[in-house]
């Protein structure tokens, strides 16, 4: 069975910071596969690295297969990756109709004609020029992926129905933090992504928002979609992973099913040990919350 993801000896350092340090592991398809680990650990950087946000100084990616280490954001998306962002992306004057609609954009085909020359500087114009013709004359296949493109963003928003179907319609700018995030996932959700990656999908939610994006995520687990998760909010993590990669100073300390990593030494001192050493960063006021969440999960496992 091919991996959806092999990433072997991933590093990538800024001056003297190596934020991701010789990290190495496999998602199989199907599979739930968390990132956890202390602020400023390389979680985010991993996910950068794997969707082509940032290349890698050296070590491999291979995406169902291909390798991608040196591809573009946009052509990793087209081989099927989609991922949310910590900060949470939406475009605001857009509806949430359309932001949904800008993730099916890497699945058109008919829509976007010699799109393979959008990649190539000097050329992009011919393919901008080749969709402007298809939007003010539509061929019928062009029509025909018209219509399907708006029954995948429909079915995208109904997934979380109750909060985003009212307002699929309204401007992104309008919405609540909570339904940006929902927006946000279900647009990198309408190109069915190979592999999804979230970072921190719930940042900022309240409880009980949070126990619904994990009811959501769980839902489209059971459908069998591959995923890789950071997240701070550990009940979440050991709920929904296959397994957990903790992360520590850019390096995998641990990486194995929940309850393992859990119980895992190295694990607990990453997370206890550290707060000893130094306290929160002050640029992160949630970070006390985290490890104080993470001291009493982990306090009941020793
Ligand atoms: N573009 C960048 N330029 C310079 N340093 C960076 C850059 N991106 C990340 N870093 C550094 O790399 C290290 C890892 O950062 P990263 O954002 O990957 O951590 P993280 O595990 O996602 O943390 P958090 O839980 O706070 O989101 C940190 O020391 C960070 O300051
Ligand atoms: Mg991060």
């Amino acid at each position: 069975m091919t991996s959806v993801l092999q990433v072997r000896e991933l590093r990538r350092s800024f001056g003297a910071v190596t934020a991701v340090d010789g990290v190495t592991f496999d998602i199989q398809p199907g599979e739930v596969v968390s990132i956890i680990g202390p602020n400023g650990s390389g979680k985010t950087s991993t996910l950068n690295l794997v969707s082509g946000v940032l290349s890698p100084d050296s070590g491999s990616i291979a995406l169902a297969g291909r390798r991608i280490e040196n591809a573009t954001v946009e052509q990793i998306a087209e081989a099927g990756l989609a991922r949310t962002f910590q900060n949470g992306r939406v475009f605001g004057t857009l509806t949430v109709a359309e932001n949904v609609e800008v993730g099916a954009h890497s699945t058109l085909t008919a829509l976007r004609p010699l799109r393979g020359l959008a990649n190539v500087p000097v050329l992009r114009w011919i393919s901008l020029l080749a969709e402007l013709a298809v939007a003010l004359l539509p061929t019928r296949a062009a029509r025909s992926e018209q219509r399907r493109l708006r029954a995948d963003v429909d079915q995208q928003i109904e997934r979380f129905s109750a909060r985003l179907g009212p307002r699929k319609s309204d401007p992104a700018y309008t919405l609540s933090y909570a339904n940006r995030r929902r927006t946000e996932i279900a647009r990198a959700l309408a190109p069915q992504p190979l592999l999804l990656l979230l970072d921190e999908p719930t940042a900022g939610m309240n409880q009980t928002e949070t126990a619904e994006v994990q009811r959501q995520l769980a839902a489209l687990k059971a459908a069998g979609q591959t995923m890789l998760l950071v997240e701070h909010k550990l009940d979440l993590v050991m709920a929904l992973s296959d397994r957990v990669l903790v992360m520590d100073d850019g390096a995998v300390i641990a990486d194995g099913d929940p309850a393992t990593v859990r119980r895992d030494p190295a694990v607990i001192e990453a997370y206890l040990g550290r707060r000893r050493e130094r306290p929160a960063r002050a640029d992160r006021s949630d970070q006390s919350d985290r490890l104080e969440e993470t001291e009493s999960r982990v306090g009941e496992t020793v």
